[in-house]
């Protein structure tokens, strides 16, 4: 499905707002003035064209090439404008053997007009100057991973991270680069440029025989919207959310000053860019984060595959479960299970490990017995009748080999619908028959309207452990501490259901599936990167009760509103004027 600008002119943002100069706007830069900041920036700014428009000017051999790597979220980190789970797509790749003729219009949507690639400070800092004199939107990237769109734009000019790459540096003990701001980590830690990716922080950690907290996929950015809005992973159960691990941030303010902060200087812009959203306080640069001694792993692996038929014995049996969780958590394990249900088939899957703190024969049999009493025994009893169970624990002698281990890597996909929910322990022990409630929402046919051909349950037992510790100068949603696990279901709208289909299927998904996962968790809430974006109660359930102080910082580092994306902290003066649309001019609301 295509949605052309035309629709946008339809919606002519009322004439006293006032907005963002977006193309075509008499108030929009001249060439002269985007030539003047890219000779500013070095030569490092680019016009954006959408991805697959050689597939609409008859280019077939690229259109063609650029299909079979359209998807893979690799490809799409390294371009300025690649996003990753963006619920539409306005220029999707043709197929050659279809024709041209008749094929809808290719345009960018939402995507920046222009990207800065940034490789310096004193790039970010043109940006935002530019963008603040010409009154144009601005939005930063990484790897436009973001669930929420908060990288993307209508109309806007974008600073993009993904070549601020200086070199990787480890200390093997780490001391404060200000002698008078003394820091009590003295383990080891690891400078981090906003360009990379964990996938290469973790092969660096490797090297250096040390864990670092940092996502389950490889291709997330790690100092971004990751880090600054939490970040949760293999590691965060032993050593407590990403967030917690930075030691310091080198940012580039609303000003275009470049500043350290950390708990002795910034300390409150600090404690912001430690939980309170990407894309808010500043452009992050760097962060300094803590690494840790690797640790032997115990695996458990669990595959559950129904016969066909009855699917209450399913629901009920992964209810039973998931009812587990906090037992094994507390024992140590964590990782992510998948709840999945295509074309009416369901299966279950988990690979859960625990990083091995004596890494003792008796600490490996405790964690096995628990795993095998609470969760397989029970399950014995169906093996080979109505369902069909393997369950397997594997040993590693570093965290790297465990990882290893694993795939890591999911591949884009467009017109993802996804919601979520914080777990905590209440919400899980002994609630069987509410959990059994739950997913019969989550994978039934509510109504008979437009349905999603596949619905998948990730199932992240990340939390718990450290996470659950509260930590000075952050500012993460203080239900975090409460957290074991976090319930993310993801749906996709029918592509050849358009606009209606992606309607229809979301409507339901935060009306009805959301609302059975709250009726779980009451007073819990979820994480701004992994939420639903229509969520009613955005404010209070991503934020918590620090939403006020999170706004005084905001105003002070950034009084303009320079850095403004969708329910971000301080986002309230302002909104797309949208239309039929998702998108559109970013306007004052008053
Ligand atoms: C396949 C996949 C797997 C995921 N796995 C995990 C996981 O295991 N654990 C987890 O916690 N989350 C996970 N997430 C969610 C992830 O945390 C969010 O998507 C997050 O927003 C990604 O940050 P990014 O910088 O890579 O993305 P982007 O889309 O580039 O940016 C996200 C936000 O951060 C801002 N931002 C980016 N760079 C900077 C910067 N340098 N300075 C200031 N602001 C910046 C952007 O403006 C935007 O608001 C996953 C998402 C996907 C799509
Ligand atoms: C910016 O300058 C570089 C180097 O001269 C050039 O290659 C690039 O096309 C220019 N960008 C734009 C948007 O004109
Ligand atoms: C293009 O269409 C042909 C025939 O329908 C199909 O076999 C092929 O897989 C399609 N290619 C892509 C990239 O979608
Ligand atoms: C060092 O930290 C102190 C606060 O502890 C601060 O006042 C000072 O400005 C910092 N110095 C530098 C060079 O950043
Ligand atoms: C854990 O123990 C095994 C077997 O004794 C050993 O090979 C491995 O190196 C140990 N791992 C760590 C991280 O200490
Ligand atoms: C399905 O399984 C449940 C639980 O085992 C059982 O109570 C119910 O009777 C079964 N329904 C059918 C139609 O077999
Ligand atoms: C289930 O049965 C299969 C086939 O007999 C067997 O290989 C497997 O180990 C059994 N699973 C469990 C958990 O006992």
């Amino acid at each position: 499905m295509h949605y052309s600008n035309l629709l946008l002119l339809l919606v002519v943002p009322s004439a006293l707002a006032k907005c963002k100069c977006t193309p075509g706007d008499h108030c929009w830069p001249s060439a002269l003035k985007w030539e003047a900041l890219n000779s500013t920036v070095h030569g490092h700014l680019i016009a954006n064209e959408p991805l697959a428009k050689p597939c609409y000017t008859g280019d077939m051999e690229r259109c063609q090439e650029i299909s079979a790597e359209y998807l893979d979220s690799f490809t799409l980190e390294k371009s300025p404008i690649g996003y990753q789970y963006s619920a539409i797509d306005t220029c999707a790749p043709l197929n050659s053997s279809k024709p041209l003729a008749g094929q809808p219009m290719c345009d960018l949507g939402n995507a920046p007009v222009y990207s800065i690639d940034a490789t310096e400070p004193g790039h970010v800092s043109a940006g935002i100057k530019f963008a603040k004199d010409n009154n144009v939107r601005l939005v930063i990237k990484s790897t436009g991973h973001d669930v929420r769109g908060r990288s993307q734009g209508y109309g806007s000019l974008s600073i993009w991270m993904r070549n601020m790459r200086p070199q990787l540096k480890f200390e093997k003990e780490y001391t404060s680069s200000n002698r008078s701001c003394r820091s009590d980590w003295t383990g080891s830690a690891i400078t981090v440029g906003a360009g990379y990716v964990w996938n290469d922080v973790y092969s660096f950690a490797a090297k250096h025989g040390v864990i670092v907290v940092g996502g389950d996929d490889k291709s997330v950015g790690t100092v971004g919207g990751y880090m600054q809005g939490a970040g949760h992973g293999p590691a965060s159960h032993a050593f407590g959310l990403a967030t917690d691990q930075v030691l310091e941030y080198k940012v580039v303010l609303a000003s275009g000053e470049l500043v350290t902060a950390n708990a002795c200087q910034y300390k409150d812009l600090f404690t912001a860019l430690r939980g309170g959203g990407g894309g808010t306080y500043g452009v992050v640069v760097s962060a300094t984060i803590k690494a840790h001694p690797t640790r032997a792993v115990l695996q458990h692996k669990l595959e559950i595959i129904p016969g066909p038929g009855n699917q209450s014995l399913i629901i009920g049996t992964i209810a039973g479960i998931i009812s587990k969780f906090p037992i094994l958590s507390d024992e140590g394990f964590a990782g992510i299970g998948e709840f999945n249900k295509i074309e009416e088939q369901f299966s279950y899957t988990h690979d859960f490990g625990v990083l091995l703190e004596k890494n003792s024969t008796e600490e490996i049999e405790h964690a096995k017995e628990i795993m095998t009493k609470e969760v397989v025994d029970a399950l014995r009893k169906y093996n080979g009748t109505k369902l069909s169970v393997k369950s397997q624990f594997h040993q590693y002698n570093t965290f790297q080999d465990y990882y290893a281990s694993g795939s890591h890597y999911a591949t884009a996909a467009k017109g993802v619908i996804l919601i979520s929910r914080f777990f905590d322990k209440r919400s899980m022990l002994h609630q069987e028959k509410k959990l059994t409630t739950m997913l019969k929402v989550l994978f039934g046919k509510l109504d008979s309207g437009v349905q999603s051909p596949a619905s998948s349950l990730s199932l992240a037992l990340i939390g718990g452990g450290e996470v659950l510790k509260s930590q000075p100068d952050t500012s993460v949603n203080p239900a975090w501490r409460r957290t074991y696990m976090i319930a993310e279901h993801v749906e996709i709208a029918p592509p050849e259901s358009g606009m209606e289909g992606l309607r229809q299927v979301w409507g339901r998904a935060t009306n009805k599936k959301l609302k059975a996962m709250k009726d779980v968790t009451p007073d819990m809430g979820t994480y701004l990167n992994e939420a639903d974006p229509y969520d009613p109660d955005w404010k209070e359930a991503w934020y918590g009760d620090r939403y006020n102080d999170l706004k005084i910082t905001k105003n002070k580092y950034d009084p303009d509103n320079i850095f403004w994306c969708w329910r971000c902290v301080g986002s309230e003066g302002w909104d797309e004027v949208k239309g039929a649309n998702l998108w559109g001019p970013l306007c004052e609301n008053k």
